[in-house]
């Protein structure tokens, strides 16, 4: 097979661990005899230093004339220390998922064996936990106008808008998600409050009678933001809006030990993306410590997704779950072991597989 990739590595450590997940899919690509060609662009504060826009036109038809993107980090703290900056990198990254009509994002928690002990909850009510957090992610609160500041400075303002549209399209795909795993769904919502949130249980309430193999509940995002720690193995499908999700999913990473494992899935109108869900680490930019292994299972991801390639996507999750069980890992999970680099947990999963 001939696989076309968009590679965005974007800022911080984006460009260090895509280097790895790349080293990764070119061993699967040689093992399984597939052909893979790699398109490279700029996408957040490196695009605004280069273009002034932290997602060019150019790189927007890198992304649509490519079969997935593989997606790095963005974000720079430069801008993080002026709030009052026009061009922030972030909107490089909402203006990207905004154009590819990326509005679900699929975010696996996964536990490791080798790891259960290192999660800083109980190894029992850890081991063993498995859901999959889908988020809506091209609106609500993050893409809601108006927003902004007041002329005299003393107000700021955001807005959540959601459309009934928009909340069939996502709840679809999680009902349909659930049917194919657990077959239980929690919709997480703020319906005592928002009146999104009503809309949101009203339209997914609807939905409930073409799925009746799948057992629904409802739950409140701060109740959910409790449950997650003190029972993550009651959950199997989880949806909510963008911003519920974003923190929800954060929280979540937790429980498999480190942020740094965390792949995700962003798929909708066009060309889907494939990203870790941590943020651009920029105190380890260079330093060739951070974990790669969010970006390398979300090569897997994409694999498995953008091209069902199936054993090729597992191969991957083998390859690292057997570094893990060596110790082959970096310092964020390294407990009791010499931790390694972020290129030699590369290499050693390359070889692996
Ligand atoms: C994420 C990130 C982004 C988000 C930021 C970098 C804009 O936190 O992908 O979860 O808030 O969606
Ligand atoms: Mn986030």
């Amino acid at each position: 097979m001939e696989l076309n990739i968009a590679v965005l590595p974007g800022d911080g450590i984006g460009p260090e661990i895509i280097e790895q997940a790349i080293k990764v899919v070119d061993a699967i690509g040689n093992k399984y005899g597939h052909k893979i060609n790699y398109t490279y662009g700029h996408v957040g504060a490196v695009a605004i230093d280069k273009t002034g826009n932290p997602y060019p036109d150019e790189t927007h038809e890198i992304c649509m004339n490519a079969d997935a993107v593989l997606f790095g980090a963005i974000g720079d703290p430069k801008y993080d220390n002026d709030p009052s900056a026009k061009i922030r990198p972030e909107q490089g990254l909402l203006a990207m998922r905004k154009k590819l009509g990326l509005y679900a994002n699929i975010r696996p928690t996964a536990t490791f064996k080798s790891l259960v002990n290192r999660s800083p909850l109980k190894t029992e009510l850890v081991d063993g936990a498995d859901f999959v957090t889908i988020r809506e992610l091209t609106g609500g609160i993050y893409f809601g106008e108006p927003r902004g500041k007041s002329e005299d400075g003393q107000k700021a303002f955001d807005t959540c808008i959601y459309t009934v549209e928009e909340i069939q399209r996502i709840a679809k795909l999680a009902f349909e998600y659930a049917r194919n795993r657990n077959k239980k769904l929690t919709a997480v919502d703020k319906a005592n409050i928002l009146a999104t949130s009503r809309l949101w249980r009203s339209t997914i309430q609807e939905m409930a009678p073409d799925y009746p193999d799948v057992e629904l509940e409802f739950l409140y995002v701060d109740a959910a933001a409790m449950r997650i720690i003190q029972w993550p193995k009651g959950f199997d499908v989880i949806v909510t809006e963008n911003l519920f999700g974003d923190i929800l999913t954060d929280e979540a990473s937790v429980i498999s030990g480190s942020l740094g494992l965390s792949p995700s899935a962003s798929i909708g109108i066009h060309t889907s993306v494939f990203e870790p869900i941590h943020g651009s680490y920029p105190q380890a930019a260079g330093k060739n410590i951070a974990n790669p292994n969010g970006t390398i299972l979300s090569a897997a991801m994409m694999l498995e997704y953008a091209f069902k390639l199936n054993d090729e996507a597992e191969a991957i999750k083998k390859a690292v779950d057997a570094s893990l069980e060596e110790g082959i890992v970096t310092e964020d999970i390294a407990e009791g072991v010499n931790p390694s680099s972020t290129s030699e947990v590369g290499d050693w999963i390359a070889k692996k597989i």
